[in-house]
């Protein structure tokens, strides 16, 4: 089975952005682990970012036509795109994945357009939360 993590706008930057908030790991570390991750769970990991968000749309309409399940940082598109959020409604499932605890943070933050389409949501939990992430789409069907 093939999951996409994609990662949306400055994600690109982890490791040297804001580590108090985001954590010391790289975002080239981060897609080692992951493809790492997948491989123990049966999964065929692909991790992509970018800072464009036609091409994150065009990821999604890939993972749609691949019927690939997504783990998806959409970063602060996930606050205002509908653009991003009507092209993830195309995937069978995605979780919706944020680093730190954007609840915990500035009001903008709070508010997201891609819960109500989400598997499943992860909050908080650091770079970590991309493992539990893969670990419930492989656990579920
Ligand atoms: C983020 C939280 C967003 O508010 C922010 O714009 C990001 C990263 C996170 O992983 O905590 O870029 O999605």
């Amino acid at each position: 089975r093939k999951v996409y993590v994609l990662n949306g706008p400055n994600l690109g930057r982890l490791g040297t952005r804001q580590p108090d908030v985001y954590g010391a790991t790289t975002h080239a570390m981060l897609a080692e682990h992951l493809v790492a991750t997948g491989e123990g769970l049966g999964l065929q990991v692909e991790v992509r970012q970018t800072d464009d968000e036609a091409t994150m749309i065009g990821w999604l309409h890939e993972a749609a036509d691949d019927s690939a399940d997504v783990v998806l940082n959409a970063g602060a598109w996930t606050h205002y795109s509908y653009a991003v959020a009507d092209a993830a409604a195309l995937v069978p499932r995605y979780v919706e994945l944020h680093i730190s605890n954007v609840h915990a943070r500035e009001s903008f933050r709070h508010a997201s357009v891609l819960s109500a389409g989400a598997a499943g949501i992860i909050v908080g939990c650091g770079v970590g939360g991309y493992d539990l992430a893969l670990a419930h789409l492989a656990a579920t069907a």
